[in-house]
Protein backbone atom coordinates (compact mmCIF):
# COMPACT_ATOMS: atom_id res chain seq x y z
CA UNK A 1 0.00 0.00 0.00
CA UNK A 2 1.42 3.73 -1.29
CA UNK A 3 0.22 6.15 1.65
CA UNK A 4 -0.13 9.84 -0.54
CA UNK A 5 -0.78 12.76 1.30
CA UNK A 6 -2.28 15.43 -0.22
CA UNK A 7 -3.84 12.98 -2.99
CA UNK A 8 -6.78 14.84 -3.15
CA UNK A 9 -5.12 17.63 -4.80
CA UNK A 10 -4.16 18.81 -8.04
CA UNK A 11 -1.63 16.59 -8.65
CA UNK A 12 -1.65 13.82 -5.89
CA UNK A 13 -5.28 12.81 -7.55
CA UNK A 14 -3.27 12.28 -10.82
CA UNK A 15 -0.86 10.18 -9.26
CA UNK A 16 -3.36 8.01 -7.82
CA UNK A 17 -4.95 7.48 -10.76
CA UNK A 18 -1.65 5.71 -12.01
CA UNK A 19 -1.30 3.79 -8.61
CA UNK A 20 -4.44 2.50 -8.87
CA UNK A 21 -4.03 1.85 -12.36
CA UNK A 22 -0.78 0.27 -11.87
CA UNK A 23 -2.29 -2.29 -9.20
CA UNK A 24 -0.97 -0.62 -6.15
CA UNK A 25 -3.33 -0.11 -3.12
CA UNK A 26 -3.72 3.15 -2.06
CA UNK A 27 -4.34 5.37 1.34
CA UNK A 28 -4.98 9.02 1.01
CA UNK A 29 -4.54 11.27 4.30
CA UNK A 30 -5.62 15.12 2.77
CA UNK A 31 -7.64 17.62 5.43
CA UNK A 32 -9.25 18.87 2.29
CA UNK A 33 -7.90 22.59 2.66
CA UNK A 34 -7.34 23.00 -1.09
CA UNK A 35 -9.24 20.45 -2.19
CA UNK A 36 -12.66 18.38 -2.52
CA UNK A 37 -13.55 14.55 -1.31
CA UNK A 38 -15.26 14.83 -4.86
CA UNK A 39 -11.67 14.18 -7.06
CA UNK A 40 -11.21 11.25 -5.20
CA UNK A 41 -14.54 9.75 -6.10
CA UNK A 42 -13.43 10.88 -9.70
CA UNK A 43 -9.89 9.07 -9.46
CA UNK A 44 -11.74 6.14 -8.09
CA UNK A 45 -14.26 6.42 -11.58
CA UNK A 46 -11.15 6.64 -13.92
CA UNK A 47 -9.44 3.76 -12.36
CA UNK A 48 -12.42 1.67 -11.56
CA UNK A 49 -10.91 0.82 -7.89
CA UNK A 50 -11.16 2.00 -3.89
CA UNK A 51 -9.02 4.64 -2.42
CA UNK A 52 -8.71 4.18 1.07
CA UNK A 53 -9.41 7.79 2.99
CA UNK A 54 -8.13 9.32 5.92
CA UNK A 55 -9.25 12.66 6.53
CA UNK A 56 -6.62 14.80 8.77
CA UNK A 57 -4.01 17.15 9.17
CA UNK A 58 0.00 15.87 8.80
CA UNK A 59 0.71 17.89 11.71
CA UNK A 60 -1.55 15.36 13.51
CA UNK A 61 0.32 12.58 14.95
CA UNK A 62 -2.47 10.78 15.59
CA UNK A 63 -3.78 10.53 12.51
CA UNK A 64 -0.26 9.96 11.22
CA UNK A 65 -0.35 6.73 13.35
CA UNK A 66 -3.57 5.86 12.74
CA UNK A 67 -2.23 6.17 8.99
CA UNK A 68 0.53 4.17 9.41
CA UNK A 69 -0.74 1.32 10.83
CA UNK A 70 -1.74 -0.03 7.88
CA UNK A 71 0.38 -1.84 5.76
CA UNK A 72 2.43 1.18 4.47
CA UNK A 73 5.29 0.38 2.35
CA UNK A 74 6.32 3.55 0.81
CA UNK A 75 4.96 7.55 1.37
CA UNK A 76 4.83 9.96 -1.41
CA UNK A 77 4.22 13.25 0.53
CA UNK A 78 2.18 16.21 -1.48
CA UNK A 79 0.27 17.52 1.35
CA UNK A 80 1.30 21.30 1.55
CA UNK A 81 0.77 24.89 0.85
CA UNK A 82 1.73 26.34 -2.06
CA UNK A 83 1.44 29.75 -3.33
CA UNK A 84 4.17 31.88 -3.24
CA UNK A 85 2.68 35.75 -2.86
CA UNK A 86 0.73 33.70 0.03
CA UNK A 87 3.46 32.62 1.65
CA UNK A 88 4.86 36.22 2.21
CA UNK A 89 1.84 37.04 3.96
CA UNK A 90 1.55 34.07 5.55
CA UNK A 91 5.07 32.51 6.37
CA UNK A 92 3.94 30.97 9.53
CA UNK A 93 1.51 28.95 7.84
CA UNK A 94 3.84 27.65 5.40
CA UNK A 95 6.62 26.99 7.60
CA UNK A 96 4.03 25.00 9.88
CA UNK A 97 2.76 22.88 7.36
CA UNK A 98 5.27 22.46 5.12
CA UNK A 99 8.23 22.31 7.52
CA UNK A 100 7.01 20.55 10.83
CA UNK A 101 3.78 18.68 8.61
CA UNK A 102 7.21 16.97 6.90
CA UNK A 103 9.09 16.39 10.62
CA UNK A 104 5.74 15.07 11.46
CA UNK A 105 5.50 13.08 8.85
CA UNK A 106 9.12 11.22 9.05
CA UNK A 107 8.64 10.84 12.83
CA UNK A 108 5.44 9.06 12.30
CA UNK A 109 7.14 6.82 10.01
CA UNK A 110 10.06 6.20 12.23
CA UNK A 111 8.03 4.98 14.74
CA UNK A 112 5.95 2.65 12.16
CA UNK A 113 9.42 1.60 9.91
CA UNK A 114 8.60 3.09 7.29
CA UNK A 115 11.66 3.83 5.45
CA UNK A 116 10.83 4.82 1.54
CA UNK A 117 10.00 8.54 0.68
CA UNK A 118 9.25 10.59 -2.31
CA UNK A 119 9.25 14.32 -1.82
CA UNK A 120 7.53 16.91 -3.58
CA UNK A 121 9.85 20.12 -4.09
CA UNK A 122 9.50 22.59 -6.65
CA UNK A 123 12.00 24.51 -9.09
CA UNK A 124 11.10 27.63 -7.17
CA UNK A 125 14.26 26.18 -4.58
CA UNK A 126 16.39 27.52 -7.11
CA UNK A 127 15.36 31.49 -7.30
CA UNK A 128 16.71 33.20 -10.04
CA UNK A 129 18.99 30.69 -11.61
CA UNK A 130 22.26 31.88 -13.11
CA UNK A 131 22.24 29.52 -16.17
CA UNK A 132 19.90 27.46 -18.28
CA UNK A 133 19.03 24.50 -18.57
CA UNK A 134 18.96 24.01 -14.70
CA UNK A 135 20.65 20.89 -12.76
CA UNK A 136 20.37 19.71 -9.60
CA UNK A 137 23.61 20.93 -8.06
CA UNK A 138 22.50 24.55 -9.20
CA UNK A 139 23.00 26.73 -6.14
CA UNK A 140 19.48 26.62 -4.23
CA UNK A 141 18.44 30.70 -3.73
CA UNK A 142 14.84 30.27 -2.46
CA UNK A 143 13.26 33.56 -2.37
CA UNK A 144 10.02 33.08 -0.72
CA UNK A 145 8.98 31.92 2.67
CA UNK A 146 7.49 29.05 0.36
CA UNK A 147 10.34 28.28 -1.47
CA UNK A 148 12.22 28.38 1.68
CA UNK A 149 9.92 25.56 3.58
CA UNK A 150 10.04 23.66 0.69
CA UNK A 151 14.71 24.48 0.83
CA UNK A 152 14.34 23.15 4.42
CA UNK A 153 12.16 20.15 4.25
CA UNK A 154 15.15 19.18 1.45
CA UNK A 155 17.60 19.90 3.91
CA UNK A 156 15.81 17.81 7.14
CA UNK A 157 15.56 15.08 4.59
CA UNK A 158 19.26 14.98 3.25
CA UNK A 159 20.44 15.13 7.08
CA UNK A 160 18.27 11.72 7.86
CA UNK A 161 19.62 10.12 5.03
CA UNK A 162 22.75 11.02 6.06
CA UNK A 163 22.22 9.98 9.70
CA UNK A 164 20.36 6.22 9.04
CA UNK A 165 21.45 3.90 6.40
CA UNK A 166 18.08 2.54 6.18
CA UNK A 167 15.77 5.93 4.49
CA UNK A 168 15.07 5.56 0.51
CA UNK A 169 13.99 9.22 -0.56
CA UNK A 170 13.64 10.66 -3.53
CA UNK A 171 13.22 14.56 -3.47
CA UNK A 172 11.55 15.46 -6.95
CA UNK A 173 11.44 19.16 -7.84
CA UNK A 174 8.80 20.15 -10.08
CA UNK A 175 9.02 22.21 -12.78
CA UNK A 176 5.70 23.94 -13.68
CA UNK A 177 2.80 21.55 -13.71
CA UNK A 178 -0.06 22.31 -16.21
CA UNK A 179 -2.94 19.89 -18.14
CA UNK A 180 -5.66 17.63 -17.10
CA UNK A 181 -6.76 13.64 -17.27
CA UNK A 182 -7.24 13.32 -20.94
CA UNK A 183 -11.16 12.11 -19.27
CA UNK A 184 -11.64 15.31 -18.45
CA UNK A 185 -12.80 14.23 -15.21
CA UNK A 186 -9.35 15.67 -12.15
CA UNK A 187 -7.79 18.64 -13.35
CA UNK A 188 -6.82 22.01 -11.42
CA UNK A 189 -9.55 23.68 -9.37
CA UNK A 190 -7.92 26.71 -7.82
CA UNK A 191 -9.63 28.55 -5.75
CA UNK A 192 -10.04 32.44 -6.11
CA UNK A 193 -8.19 34.37 -8.97
CA UNK A 194 -5.76 32.17 -10.35
CA UNK A 195 -2.09 33.16 -9.55
CA UNK A 196 -0.26 30.70 -12.18
CA UNK A 197 -0.56 30.94 -16.35
CA UNK A 198 -2.65 28.09 -17.45
CA UNK A 199 -5.67 28.38 -14.95
CA UNK A 200 -5.80 32.15 -15.52
CA UNK A 201 -6.01 31.34 -19.71
CA UNK A 202 -8.47 28.40 -19.01
CA UNK A 203 -10.92 30.88 -17.62
CA UNK A 204 -10.20 33.77 -20.22
CA UNK A 205 -11.12 30.79 -22.28
CA UNK A 206 -14.84 30.02 -20.66
CA UNK A 207 -15.37 33.39 -20.25
CA UNK A 208 -14.82 33.58 -16.50
CA UNK A 209 -12.51 36.53 -16.82
CA UNK A 210 -12.33 38.67 -19.68
CA UNK A 211 -8.57 38.80 -20.55
CA UNK A 212 -5.04 37.79 -19.80
CA UNK A 213 -2.26 40.03 -18.08
CA UNK A 214 0.90 39.23 -20.13
CA UNK A 215 3.21 40.33 -17.22
CA UNK A 216 5.68 41.96 -19.58
CA UNK A 217 6.99 41.56 -22.97
CA UNK A 218 10.25 43.34 -23.19
CA UNK A 219 12.15 40.21 -21.14
CA UNK A 220 15.27 38.77 -23.27
CA UNK A 221 13.24 36.36 -24.87
CA UNK A 222 12.33 36.12 -28.71
CA UNK A 223 9.02 37.40 -27.98
CA UNK A 224 10.15 39.30 -24.87
CA UNK A 225 7.31 37.53 -23.17
CA UNK A 226 8.58 34.98 -19.84
CA UNK A 227 9.53 31.17 -20.48
CA UNK A 228 9.37 28.31 -18.62
CA UNK A 229 9.35 24.59 -18.39
CA UNK A 230 5.72 23.38 -18.62
CA UNK A 231 4.96 19.65 -17.72
CA UNK A 232 1.84 17.78 -18.37
CA UNK A 233 0.86 16.45 -15.01
CA UNK A 234 0.30 13.01 -16.34
CA UNK A 235 4.26 13.17 -17.03
CA UNK A 236 4.49 14.57 -13.70
CA UNK A 237 2.52 12.09 -11.84
CA UNK A 238 4.53 8.99 -14.11
CA UNK A 239 8.12 10.47 -12.91
CA UNK A 240 6.66 9.80 -9.48
CA UNK A 241 5.80 6.07 -10.54
CA UNK A 242 9.08 5.75 -11.42
CA UNK A 243 10.31 7.07 -8.45
CA UNK A 244 9.03 4.73 -6.94
CA UNK A 245 10.90 1.82 -8.57
CA UNK A 246 14.30 3.50 -8.20
CA UNK A 247 13.76 3.87 -4.36
CA UNK A 248 14.12 -0.15 -4.13
CA UNK A 249 17.04 0.49 -5.56
CA UNK A 250 19.08 3.11 -4.31
CA UNK A 251 20.67 3.81 -1.11
CA UNK A 252 21.09 7.37 -1.25
CA UNK A 253 18.97 10.49 -1.35
CA UNK A 254 18.14 11.05 -4.44
CA UNK A 255 16.94 15.00 -6.22
CA UNK A 256 15.60 15.03 -9.39
CA UNK A 257 13.90 17.79 -11.88
CA UNK A 258 11.05 16.60 -13.04
CA UNK A 259 10.54 19.00 -16.24
CA UNK A 260 10.46 18.83 -20.14
CA UNK A 261 14.00 20.53 -20.60
CA UNK A 262 11.95 22.52 -23.28
CA UNK A 263 11.15 26.33 -22.60
CA UNK A 264 7.71 27.71 -23.93
CA UNK A 265 6.78 31.83 -23.82
CA UNK A 266 3.82 33.12 -22.60
CA UNK A 267 2.47 34.07 -26.18
CA UNK A 268 3.47 30.23 -27.14
CA UNK A 269 0.93 29.06 -24.31
CA UNK A 270 -1.16 31.14 -25.09
CA UNK A 271 -1.03 30.21 -29.04
CA UNK A 272 -1.69 27.27 -28.29
CA UNK A 273 -4.31 27.21 -25.95
CA UNK A 274 -5.93 29.52 -28.54
CA UNK A 275 -5.98 26.19 -30.86
CA UNK A 276 -7.49 24.24 -28.06
CA UNK A 277 -10.01 26.11 -27.71
CA UNK A 278 -10.98 27.39 -30.80
CA UNK A 279 -11.07 30.98 -30.17
CA UNK A 280 -8.94 34.32 -29.83
CA UNK A 281 -8.53 35.37 -26.66
CA UNK A 282 -8.12 38.59 -25.23
CA UNK A 283 -5.17 39.73 -24.06
CA UNK A 284 -3.31 42.74 -22.43
CA UNK A 285 0.92 43.64 -21.89
CA UNK A 286 0.84 44.77 -18.37
CA UNK A 287 4.01 45.81 -16.34
CA UNK A 288 6.60 42.87 -15.23
CA UNK A 289 5.50 40.56 -12.06
CA UNK A 290 7.52 41.90 -9.21
CA UNK A 291 9.83 38.82 -8.76
CA UNK A 292 9.39 36.74 -12.11
CA UNK A 293 12.42 35.24 -13.72
CA UNK A 294 12.98 35.98 -17.60
CA UNK A 295 13.19 32.52 -18.63
CA UNK A 296 14.52 28.47 -17.27
CA UNK A 297 14.07 25.30 -18.07
CA UNK A 298 14.82 22.05 -17.01
CA UNK A 299 17.64 19.51 -17.41
CA UNK A 300 16.01 16.57 -16.79
CA UNK A 301 19.05 14.13 -17.80
CA UNK A 302 19.01 12.75 -14.63
CA UNK A 303 15.23 12.01 -13.91
CA UNK A 304 16.15 9.89 -17.51
CA UNK A 305 19.26 8.51 -16.33
CA UNK A 306 18.04 7.32 -12.79
CA UNK A 307 14.19 6.91 -13.01
CA UNK A 308 14.06 5.56 -16.55
CA UNK A 309 11.38 8.65 -17.20
CA UNK A 310 11.27 11.49 -19.80
CA UNK A 311 8.02 13.94 -20.20
CA UNK A 312 6.31 12.69 -23.74
CA UNK A 313 3.58 15.26 -23.77
CA UNK A 314 4.00 18.37 -25.55
CA UNK A 315 2.57 22.05 -25.12
CA UNK A 316 -0.57 21.32 -27.37
CA UNK A 317 -1.78 18.16 -25.59
CA UNK A 318 -1.20 20.33 -22.16
CA UNK A 319 -3.85 23.00 -23.57
CA UNK A 320 -6.13 20.28 -24.90
CA UNK A 321 -6.02 18.67 -21.56
CA UNK A 322 -6.53 21.38 -19.77
CA UNK A 323 -8.79 23.19 -22.15
CA UNK A 324 -11.24 20.11 -22.10
CA UNK A 325 -11.10 19.69 -18.32
CA UNK A 326 -12.18 23.35 -17.73
CA UNK A 327 -14.71 22.99 -20.23
CA UNK A 328 -16.32 20.11 -18.93
CA UNK A 329 -15.75 21.64 -15.12
CA UNK A 330 -16.85 25.25 -15.38
CA UNK A 331 -17.22 25.48 -11.42
CA UNK A 332 -14.55 23.09 -10.51
CA UNK A 333 -15.48 20.21 -8.73
CA UNK A 334 -18.35 21.79 -7.62
P1 LIG B 1 -2.87 21.17 -4.11
O1 LIG B 1 -3.10 22.30 -3.18
O2 LIG B 1 -3.82 20.94 -5.20
O3 LIG B 1 -2.71 19.82 -3.28
C1 LIG B 1 -2.18 19.78 -1.98
C2 LIG B 1 -3.10 18.90 -1.15
O4 LIG B 1 -2.60 18.87 0.20
C3 LIG B 1 -4.53 19.42 -1.09
O5 LIG B 1 -5.43 18.37 -1.34
C4 LIG B 1 -4.68 19.94 0.34
O6 LIG B 1 -6.00 19.83 0.81
C5 LIG B 1 -3.70 19.05 1.07
N1 LIG B 1 -3.16 19.65 2.30
C6 LIG B 1 -2.68 20.90 2.48
N2 LIG B 1 -2.28 21.07 3.75
C7 LIG B 1 -2.49 19.89 4.38
C8 LIG B 1 -2.29 19.44 5.71
N3 LIG B 1 -1.78 20.25 6.66
N4 LIG B 1 -2.63 18.16 6.02
C9 LIG B 1 -3.18 17.34 5.09
N5 LIG B 1 -3.40 17.72 3.83
C10 LIG B 1 -3.06 18.98 3.47
O7 LIG B 1 -1.38 21.37 -4.69
P2 LIG B 1 -0.66 20.58 -5.84
O8 LIG B 1 -0.47 21.52 -6.97
O9 LIG B 1 -1.28 19.28 -6.08
O10 LIG B 1 0.78 20.40 -5.18
C11 LIG B 1 1.13 19.24 -4.47
C12 LIG B 1 2.55 19.40 -3.95
O11 LIG B 1 3.43 19.70 -5.02
C13 LIG B 1 2.70 20.53 -2.94
O12 LIG B 1 3.58 20.10 -1.92
C14 LIG B 1 3.33 21.65 -3.75
O13 LIG B 1 4.11 22.49 -2.96
C15 LIG B 1 4.19 20.87 -4.73
N6 LIG B 1 4.41 21.61 -5.97
C16 LIG B 1 3.35 22.04 -6.72
C17 LIG B 1 3.58 22.77 -7.88
C18 LIG B 1 2.44 23.29 -8.71
O14 LIG B 1 2.65 24.17 -9.51
N7 LIG B 1 1.23 22.77 -8.58
C19 LIG B 1 4.89 23.04 -8.29
C20 LIG B 1 5.95 22.56 -7.53
C21 LIG B 1 5.70 21.84 -6.37
C1 LIG C 1 5.03 29.87 -10.14
C2 LIG C 1 5.63 29.90 -8.76
C3 LIG C 1 6.52 28.70 -8.54
C4 LIG C 1 5.77 27.41 -8.82
C5 LIG C 1 5.20 27.48 -10.23
C6 LIG C 1 4.39 26.24 -10.48
C7 LIG C 1 5.84 32.29 -8.38
C8 LIG C 1 6.75 33.44 -8.22
N1 LIG C 1 6.41 31.11 -8.64
O1 LIG C 1 6.05 29.99 -11.05
O2 LIG C 1 6.96 28.66 -7.21
O3 LIG C 1 6.63 26.31 -8.69
O4 LIG C 1 4.36 28.64 -10.35
O5 LIG C 1 3.64 26.28 -11.61
O6 LIG C 1 4.62 32.41 -8.23
N2 LIG C 1 2.03 35.06 -16.32
C9 LIG C 1 1.34 36.03 -17.01
N3 LIG C 1 0.06 36.30 -16.62
C10 LIG C 1 -0.56 35.66 -15.60
C11 LIG C 1 0.16 34.63 -14.91
C12 LIG C 1 1.46 34.38 -15.29
O7 LIG C 1 1.86 36.65 -17.93
O8 LIG C 1 -1.73 35.96 -15.29
C13 LIG C 1 3.39 34.72 -16.75
C14 LIG C 1 4.47 34.90 -15.70
O9 LIG C 1 4.98 36.20 -15.73
C15 LIG C 1 5.48 33.83 -16.12
C16 LIG C 1 4.63 32.74 -16.73
O10 LIG C 1 3.39 33.35 -17.07
O11 LIG C 1 6.34 34.35 -17.11
C17 LIG C 1 4.37 31.58 -15.80
O12 LIG C 1 3.83 32.08 -14.59
P1 LIG C 1 3.23 31.10 -13.47
O13 LIG C 1 2.30 30.14 -14.09
O14 LIG C 1 2.72 31.95 -12.36
O15 LIG C 1 4.48 30.23 -13.01
P2 LIG C 1 5.91 30.70 -12.42
O16 LIG C 1 5.98 32.15 -12.25
O17 LIG C 1 6.95 30.06 -13.25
Amino acid sequence: MILVTGGAGYIGSHICVQLLQAGHEVLVLDNFSNSKPEALRRVECIAGKKIHLLEGDIRDSTILDRALSHPVRAVIHLAGLKAVGESVNKPVDYYSVNVTGTLNLIQAMQRHQVYQLVFSSSATVYGTPETVPIKEDTPLHPESPYGRSKWMAEQILHDLSLSVANWKIVVLRYFNPVGAHPSGLIGEDPSGVPNNLMPYISQVASGKRPLLQIYGNDYPTPDGTGIRDYIHVEDLAAGHLAALTALKHSNELLTINLGTGHGHSVMEVLNAYESACGSKLSYQISARRPGDVAFYWADPSQATKILGWTARKDLQSMCNDSWRWQKLNPNGFC
